[in-house]
């Protein structure tokens, strides 16, 4: 029972702690361009401190992306991550402004966020890799 309790309390932790990866502008991007990746984190409650993210593109025009926990593809942003409210109907986010790389080949892509944290009091070490499909046109 205990550890039915602690095992609940860890998954709800967990999902608390999910960003969330959005492309603003659509799904469509187009290579040399700049493009804005919003990064979203639902919840500020469960005490969670921020390392930080990585972003990058794998471009899979003829097959099926590799997941991108295995690759990121080519990096377009290593660093701090500081998600904040600002509109109301948008949980905290924030934006960046990143560079697809010229000569991205078009068609399928995968835009894939790595995130790190510390949450609560024990200070609990939280990884994930999330992603957003997109095509390079
Ligand atoms: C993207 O995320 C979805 C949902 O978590 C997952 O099913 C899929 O395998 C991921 N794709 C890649 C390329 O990692
Ligand atoms: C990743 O981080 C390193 C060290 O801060 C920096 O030199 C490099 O430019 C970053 N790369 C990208 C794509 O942001
Ligand atoms: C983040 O980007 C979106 C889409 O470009 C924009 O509507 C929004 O105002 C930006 N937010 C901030 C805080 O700059």
């Amino acid at each position: 029972m205990k550890t039915f309790v602690i095992l609940t309390t860890l998954a709800a932790t967990a999902l608390a702690q999910n960003v969330y990866v959005d492309l603003p502008g659509g799904p469509e991007l187009i290579a040399g361009d700049e493009v804005t990746i919003q990064v979203q984190r639902p919840n500020f409650l469960s005490g969670s401190r921020e390392i930080g993210i990585a972003i990058g593109i794998q471009s899979c025009p003829t097959e099926p992306c590799i997941p991108s926990e295995s690759s990121l593809g080519t990096e377009l942003y290593n660093g701090s991550f500081n998600p904040e409210y600002h509109e109301n109907a948008i949980p905290p986010y924030e934006n960046f402004t990143v560079t697809i790389p010229e000569g991205t080949a078009t068609g399928n892509a995968i835009v894939g966020v790595a995130h790190a944290s510390i949450v609560g009091a024990s200070n609990w070490p939280f990884f994930e890799v999330v992603n957003t499909t997109a095509t390079v046109i």
